[in-house]
Order: C-alpha cells, then structure tokens, then sequence
C-alpha cells in the first residue's frame, strides 16, 4: 500500500468509526478535567494550538513593545501567534555543526544580553527531540522570564532530567491538529500553571464556523477511504476531487487566529488519543530507531538519534542535499514524504535556513509498519548510491 507522511496518517478504522458514531456529550468537561491533572493547572481549550499560544501572551499583558524569544527553526503559526499577541517575536538560530534543531542555552544567553526586552521563552522540543530544558528553566529563572513549553510536537517527550514535557513552564500549549502526536483534526489547549495567572479574564471566543466542523467531522472517513484507494487509482481521482471542491480541511488556514472553543466532538478525539498516548510512542520510538540503524550515517544527526529514547518522535528527520530529487525518487515507489515541515525561516538565523534547506521528515505514524520502515530504509539508501 502507498505510503503517507500526513494525509490522516494518525487515522484506522476504528479512529474513523469513533469520529463519525461515538456519543461526545460532555467531552470538553472531560478532557479539561484530564489536562487540569496531567499538567496541574488551569486548562482551556481552543480550536488550534496558535490560539492556545497567543491566548497564553495576551493573558500576561505586557508592555507593547515586549518580546518573545522562538525557536529560529519552528512553524510560521508560531511567529505569527506571537505577533498576533501584539509582541514581537525574536528567533533563535540553532547551533552551526549538528544542530539537535532547538536552540541551546548559550544562544539563549547571548540574545538576552542583546535584547533586554525579551519577557517570555518559548520552547518546542522540535519533532519531539527535548532541549536542555534545565538550563533554560535556570536562565528564566535567574533573570525573571516566563516559560512557555509548545507542545504541538512533544506530547509524551521525556527531558534529560526524567521529566515529562508539559511539567516545568509557566504555561504549556497543545496543538491537537492533524499529523500531530494528539490528532484530533483540529484543536488546542493552554494550560495555566503559574497560580499568579489562573484567574484572569479571557477574550471573547466565536463560534467556529459550522460548515468548518463538517469538514473536520469528514476528514477522517476521507483520508482513510484515500489512502485504502490510493493502489487502484481510485484514492488518487478521490482526493484530487476533494481537494478541488476544498472539501478536506486543512492544518495551516490563515483565517484562524480568533479564539475559538473547542467542541464536544474534538476533544472525545483528542482524550482518546491521550489515553493510547504510550502505545503511539513506543510504536514512533520502534520506527525511529528502525531509520537510525538502517540508513546510511552520512543522512543521520547523531543528537538526533540519541534522542529517540527520550523523544515523542513526531517525525523522523535525515538530512540530504538533494532533497526534491529524493522525493520524486520515492513518489515513484509509491512513498508520499514530502514533508520538510519548516521551509520559510527567519533570515537572521542563517543555520536554521541551512537546516531547512536539507531537511526531510520520515513518517513513524501508526500507519507505517516496521516493514515499511525497513523498506523506506532501503530505499533512501539505494538513491543515496545512484550515480
Ligand atoms: C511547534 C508548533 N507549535 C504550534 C503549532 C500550531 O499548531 P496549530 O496548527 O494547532 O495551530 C505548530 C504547527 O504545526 C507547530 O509546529
């Protein structure tokens, strides 16, 4: 069967039964109930994790002109959820040789000392790959910054100290949006974990729009239906007419920086994913580890690779200098990866561009086997020796 790195990788049939049949009355209360124990403190639930993130910022009111520090190398929805806070956001390039793909304390300390009006540090755990989050805790401390863990990619990740993602910030994000570790379409929380800011007022939240749930409620039948197709020819005709008509929802829609609350539906997804939540990692972290003994090293990062362990391993990304090439080399095998996740970067981070330039994500979803794995393995290493 073809493989996908998106096209609901995260979706079986039984997910797809559960989205279009299950009973969800009551599920907001539920799933708030569970972020509340899992990450002690006060959750909200929004319709994407860039809500969660400005939603976060909008609630510590700070002076017009604050900044906010960012992975150099992270998601456009990430600057722009900054921006949308009305603050500035100030990337951080990652390191020159072997970047782990977040930024490390020391060019955290050295943008502090030429930016004294950064308040607040975001963290993302790139793909999964934890920072040295103790260090930067440490920073934040010493010099009265807030903290911020993103866990759009790092639900599960484990920290060099042996602490779960989620457990250190002032607050934690989540993004619940399609591909992601927690899929359920669309979706997103911020969890309040500094007590000085549990109880302030929120912004109004709009109703998101009906014909906008339709398209997230089909999303699941679509893709499988697609992807069980795709072989016969019929999958591929199914999703150029879904596409066209703009039937299938997509995960970056500019309109979606309002706040929205997040509906029953959702979050019965989104807490059922929570609770295969060490079923998915260890299934990610097989496949992971399946990529880093198979492929040839010159593709490998090796703080990458020893990472694995410790990582939610939302992708698995190699390095290559002739990525598009790559990728039509494996479209003929019938292997869909064209997923390089980050391709526009801040200019003033010249080696999170380096990093973009050649950076290609490997699926480790549920639909991908340990076969697959091996044979996508395989392949990548007969092109690497084509001529
Ligand atoms: C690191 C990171 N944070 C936040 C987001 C935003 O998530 P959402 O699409 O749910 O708004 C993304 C998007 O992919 C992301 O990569």
């Amino acid at each position: 069967m073809a493989i996908f790195n998106s096209l609901g990788s995260n979706y079986k049939l039984q997910y797809v039964l559960k989205s279009l049949f299950s009973d969800t009355n009551g599920q907001n209360q539920n799933l708030r109930n569970f972020l509340e124990r899992k990450y002690n403190g006060k959750a909200i639930l929004t319709y994407k994790g860039r809500e969660a993130l400005t939603l976060a910022l909008k609630i510590l009111d700070l002076p017009k002109e604050s900044c906010v520090a960012i992975n150099g190398f992270t998601c456009f929805a990430v600057y722009k959820a900054v921006e949308k806070a009305g603050l500035i956001p100030i990337c951080l390039d990652l390191e020159k040789n072997n970047p782990d793909l977040n930024f490390t304390p020391s060019v955290l300390e050295k943008t502090l000392t030429e930016n004294k009006n950064i308040k607040v540090i975001i963290v993302q755990n790139t793909f999964g790959y934890p920072c040295d989050i103790d260090k930067i805790k440490q920073i934040c401390r010493e010099k009265n910054l807030l903290l911020i863990e993103d866990l759009a990619h790092c639900a599960g990740t484990k920290y060099p100290n042996g602490k779960e993602a989620g457990t250190i910030g002032d607050f934690i994000t989540l993004s619940f949006s399609q591909d992601k570790i927690i899929d359920s379409v669309s979706g997103g929380a911020l969890v309040i974990r500094n007590k000085k800011y549990g109880h302030k007022l929120l912004p109004k939240f709009k109703r998101i729009k009906r014909g906008q749930r339709l398209k997230d409620y089909l999303y699941p039948f679509h893709t499988l239906k697609i992807r069980l197709s795709y072989d016969i020819f019929w999958g591929k005709v199914y999703h150029f007419i879904l596409k066209k008509l703009n039937l299938l929802s997509k995960p970056m829609q500019e309109n979606l920086y309002a706040f929205y609350p997040l509906p029953d539906w959702y979050c019965n997804l989104a807490l059922s994913e929570f609770k295969k939540l060490n079923q998915q990692l260890n299934h990610r972290r097989k496949i992971a580890a399946i990529y880093a003994k198979k492929l040839n090293k010159q593709v490998l990062n090796s703080k990458i690779i020893e990472n694995i362990p410790a990582s939610a391993n939302v992708r698995f990304p190699i390095f290559v200098k002739n990525r598009g090439n790559l990728i039509k080399f494996l479209k003929q095998q019938r292997i869909f990866v064209s997923d390089i996740w980050y391709d526009s970067v801040a200019p003033e981070c010249p080696n999170a561009i380096l990093v973009s330039k050649t950076i290609l994500n490997l699926p480790t979803h549920l639909n991908v086997s340990e076969k697959d794995a091996l044979q996508i393995a395989e392949r990548i290493n007969t092109w690497l020796k084509l001529p």
